[in-house]
């Protein structure tokens, strides 16, 4: 099939290269002439495993264009997908301006049936409001007697990537949510996504974008229930690591995303929690329980630093060694990461920063001015009072603990992801602190049940 997909940032570059790979003829637009130019060059301006590859394969089979062109695009597509950003406002409202820039454009050139998708996480009835903009601003010479030589559809079908494997989330989806209007919709997005042979949701419009609503949100507050249990684990001397492996394995609940640290962060959890809660708000519902799903993230992130400053004492000219930085690992994404919001922190109170990241020390930088980026894991530790472990990348695994513990000046590690092995450091002979890992007891009662004195 020939689709266009409408935005080439992170949910429209992945999509569009996992198309091509399913055998569609795909073009991939964007607006920053940029961006186009260093595609078509063969440079990839994100970080994805696997994703350089891919794009360099099947431009060279030509079933991958990149263009500024929405024109072009909409003349030799069916099928358009929507994948430009929807960012934040002050509020907490989705900004939508771009969806509805995008509507309108390709609405100017349309002359033939078109399926225009959803793709990038919009609030309920965006789906509406694109089918309206779209009918408004279709060429003159077809609006005349409102009657149309061609229809069109909108349909919603809801990305679940993950950064750092969302190529291979796009190839085995757990479900492709497909929200249709019309029959035509629903065959042609089924014929899109046959070669995958995955599970199909048909829902209509709301419902699909509902869905995503829903899901990120249920993840975020399952997130946010790890670490509010992490934090009662600490005051009685219970290890939430054995706790989540406990609940884990009783299918109802399972053990994916029970993972407790320094809260969710990225692109996606954010915001969509916060679109979720006025999405809620104004339709004159009062979602509480979201509320507390966010506070939660920012408690977490705040207990996190007083623990530090408690195991520190004084922050003041403490060098300060940081591995990890992105908001998760496999990724050189920076957005909403919680390394930010901790390091700002501890740079207000006067330590010395000095951080290690394998991917996102570029896009970090444009984050963090006063602080020293260093060339690897080890170099981060010279004279450092303490190690924070703030995303957890597979090569922290594999650092020469006595190695290590020789450059520091102090060996103490707080680690924000529950990541590293922590009998290895105590062995070595740090004093590790973990999330919600029991030793940080503030109880008598909880220190005897831990068997700490
Ligand atoms: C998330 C969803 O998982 C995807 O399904 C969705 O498509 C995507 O948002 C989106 O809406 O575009 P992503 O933000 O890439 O994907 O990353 P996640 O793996 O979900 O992690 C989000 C944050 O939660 C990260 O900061 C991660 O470190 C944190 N996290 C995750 C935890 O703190 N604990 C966990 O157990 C899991």
């Amino acid at each position: 099939m020939n689709i266009a997909i409408i935005g080439s940032g992170y949910v429209g570059l992945v999509t569009g290269v996992c198309l091509a790979h399913i055998g569609h003829h795909v073009i991939c637009i964007d607006n920053d002439p940029e961006k186009i130019k260093k595609l078509n060059a063969g440079k990839v301006p994100i970080y994805e495993p696997g994703l350089e590859d891919l794009i360099r394969k099947y431009r060279r089979m030509k079933r991958l264009v990149f263009s500024g062109s929405i024109a072009g695009a909409v003349k030799k597509s069916e099928v358009i997908f929507i994948a430009v950003g929807t960012p934040s406002k002050q509020n907490g409202d989705a900004d939508l301006t771009y969806i509805e820039n995008v509507a309108r454009e390709i609405a100017r050139h349309m002359d033939s049936y078109k399926l225009l998708v959803e793709k990038s996480t919009v609030p309920a009835q965006t789906g509406n409001r694109i089918e309206r903009t779209v009918r408004l601003n279709l060429p003159a010479k077809y609006r005349k007697d409102g009657a149309r030589p061609f229809a069109f559809d909108v349909a919603s079908n809801p990305e679940f990537l993950r950064e750092g494997s969302a190529i291979e989330d796009f190839m085995n989806p757990d479900r492709i949510v497909i929200g249709v209007e019309s029959s035509r919709a629903e065959k042609l997005l089924r014929e899109v996504y046959k070669p995958l042979k995955a599970r199909v949701v048909v829902t209509n419009l709301a419902s699909a974008e509902m869905i995503k609503h829903a899901s990120n949100s249920f993840l975020a507050a399952k997130i946010s229930f790890i670490n509010a249990v992490a934090q009662v684990c600490d005051r009685v001397g219970a290890d939430v690591e054995k706790v989540a492996e406990g609940m884990g394995y009783d299918k109802r609940i399972g053990r994916a995303f029970l993972n407790a640290g320094i809260g969710y962060g990225g692109s996606c959890f954010p915001k969509d929690v916060d679109a979720f809660i006025r999405l809620a708000e104004k339709s004159g519902y009062d979602f509480r329980l979201l509320k507390s799903v966010r506070d939660v993230n920012e408690q977490q992130k705040a207990a996190f630093i007083q623990l530090i400053e408690d195991k520190l004492w004084i922050i003041k000219d403490k060098t300060i060694a940081v591995w990890g930085l992105a908001f998760k690992a496999n990724t050189d994404d920076m957005r909403r990461a919680a390394s930010l919001d901790i390091i700002r922190s501890l740079r207000a109170e006067g330590a010395r920063v000095q951080a290690y990241d394998p991917k996102a020390m570029v896009n970090a930088r444009y984050e963090l001015k006063d602080i020293k980026f260093c060339a690897d894991a080890y170099a981060a530790l010279k004279g450092a009072d303490c190690l924070l472990v703030l995303t957890e990348w597979d090569e922290f695994l594999k650092v020469d603990l006595a190695r290590a513990r020789g450059l520091m000046r102090q060996a103490v590690v707080f680690d924000g992801r529950n990541f590293c092995d922590r009998e290895a450091f105590t062995a070595g002979g740090f004093e590790y602190y973990g999330i919600g890992r029991g030793e940080t007891v503030k109880t008598t009662t909880g220190a005897a049940a831990c068997g700490k004195k």
